[in-house]
């Protein structure tokens, strides 16, 4: 799966993605873990509660991999939790975990739910791999009824230079690895550094929610801001 002309075109890095994720689902909890430092629980657990999730909640999880999100904000008590995923093999693995979230497939730049009918909208690591990041962004704000929240878990772009370098070329020299341990490529795990090179820094993200109509936007940094929490209202 080389990286080569994945990010030349949006049809080429949903090509490339819908591969990625079909190869590495059953990897993918404990990749997490690993390239995370053991940090993920601890981050989705943040965004769980950042979101203040109350009873009367319809919440939607999109790109809910094998269902983390989705799972925690279900314990919190919302009335109806929808899990939403491109990967069948991810949407499997999610289900196989059990718990009362409806799990159904579905690209988040389409979503298959009517405008204004979800008080929460999350994702974790979302974002970052949608073929387009404004038609995501305006699916989400269509669907979400006003004053509902939205909140987005993903790796960081750092500002500085030194500290961008260091950081990427630590993933891609950790990702190269175990790409060859797991899957025989190395490609596969650069992914994450090629795509964090071309995904906006976390007030370009900020920039291009509010730009989609969101207000109360607010970047809550991880890991030193390696990592960001995005929330907004709508
Ligand atoms: C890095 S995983 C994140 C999984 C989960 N949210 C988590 O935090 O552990 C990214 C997920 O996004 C899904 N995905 C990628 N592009 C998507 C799209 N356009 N629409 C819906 N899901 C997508 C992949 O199938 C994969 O399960």
């Amino acid at each position: 799966m080389a990286l080569g002309s994945a990010f030349d075109s949006p049809e080429s890095k949903r090509r490339h993605v819908a591969t990625l994720f079909a190869t590495i689902a059953d990897r993918y909890d404990l990749i997490t873990r690993v390239l995370s430092y053991g940090q993920d629980r601890r981050w989705k657990a943040r965004l769980a509660r950042e979101a203040c999730v109350s009873s009367s909640d319809v919440a939607l999880d999109l790109a809910c991999g094998t269902g983390d999100i989705a799972a925690l904000l279900a314990g919190l008590g919302a009335r109806l939790v929808i899990g939403l995923d491109l990967t069948p093999r991810m949407l499997h693995l999610a289900r196989r975990k059990g718990g009362v979230v409806r799990y159904v497939a579905g690209d988040m730049g389409a979503l298959p739910v009517p405008a204004r009918s979800v008080d929460l909208v999350t994702t974790g690591y979302g974002l970052r791999n949608v073929p387009d990041l404004d038609v995501a962004l305006a699916e989400i704000a269509r669907v979400l009824r006003p004053g509902g929240r939205f909140l987005s878990l993903d790796f960081s772009r750092p500002d500085a230079a030194i500290v961008r370098g260091v950081y990427l070329g630590y993933l891609t020299a950790v990702g190269g690895a175990l790409g060859w341990l797991l899957h025989g490529d190395p490609d596969t795990y650069r992914y994450i550094p090629a795509s964090i090179r071309r995904y906006p820094g976390p007030r370009g993200v900020a920039d291009r929610i509010r730009a989609h109509g969101f207000t109360e936007v607010r970047i809550v940094p991880l890991l030193l801001g390696l990592m960001s929490l995005h929330v907004a209202r709508r």
